[in-house]
């Protein structure tokens, strides 16, 4: 069995809900199944410290997650057009997985969850796919074949799988077709994890 860690980010549970689809689609592949982990929030006073286990969720993502996975599903709520400090303060962890390549050849993909409509969806999912990028990873994006991509009235990329949560994330769940395109997502990152046999 190989995993795909699927990594992110989220502190009112849009983006979670865009993770647990994308585990969905992962989970959907024989052979493959979905790690879900998530990372803690920083703090801008040093002192603050978080559990080593989060009181609900997923556990926090270890280095030995990323060397472990034969993928990995990024995501992060937009902020500021980019993705949130927390999950740039954990890849900014990764120079001894960068040292010895050990996501090179692997398969990735990312997602995110924006607060407005045009508030940045796709420079957030470009932005987290530079990362992934130096560690010589594989980037995937959601291919037009998937037809809702064409009729989504709400999120859904090619760049990755996306969601409008609006002004409150905890009222409006993700859309059918914005969870329909994140399933479509997870199956296709685990789908070509399941097909390499070598990593390029
Ligand atoms: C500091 C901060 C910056 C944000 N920047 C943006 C932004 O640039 N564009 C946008 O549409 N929403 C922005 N938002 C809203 C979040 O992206 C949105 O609420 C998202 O759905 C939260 O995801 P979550 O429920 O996973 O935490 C921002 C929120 C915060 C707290």
């Amino acid at each position: 069995m190989k995993d795909i860690l699927v990594l992110y980010y989220s502190r009112h549970g849009a983006t979670r809900e865009l993770a647990l689809a994308i585990a969905q689609g992962i989970d959907s592949v024989p052979g493959l199944q979905a790690r879900v982990r998530t990372v803690p929030p920083v703090s801008t006073v040093c002192e603050a410290s978080a559990p080593d286990i989060p009181s609900e969720g997923p556990p926090y993502a270890e280095l030995r997650d990323l060397e472990e996975c034969a993928g990995l599903a990024l995501g992060s709520p937009t902020r500021f057009g980019n993705m949130a400090a927390p999950l740039k303060y954990f890849l900014d962890g990764t120079t001894p997985q960068w040292l010895s390549g050990a996501l090179a050849g692997k398969p990735a993909c990312v997602f995110t969850s924006t607060g407005s409509l045009h508030g940045g969806q796709e420079t957030t999912l470009l932005s987290m796919m530079l990362p992934l990028l130096h560690h010589g990873m594989l980037i995937l994006g959601i291919p037009y074949t998937e037809s809702l991509l064409n009729a989504t009235q709400t999120g859904g990329t090619p760049y990755g799988a996306s969601h409008h949560a609006r002004a409150d994330s905890a009222v409006h769940g993700i859309s059918a077709d914005e969870k329909a395109l994140a399933i479509a997502l997870g199956a296709r990152i685990a789908r070509t994890a399941a097909s390499m046999t070598e990593r390029p």
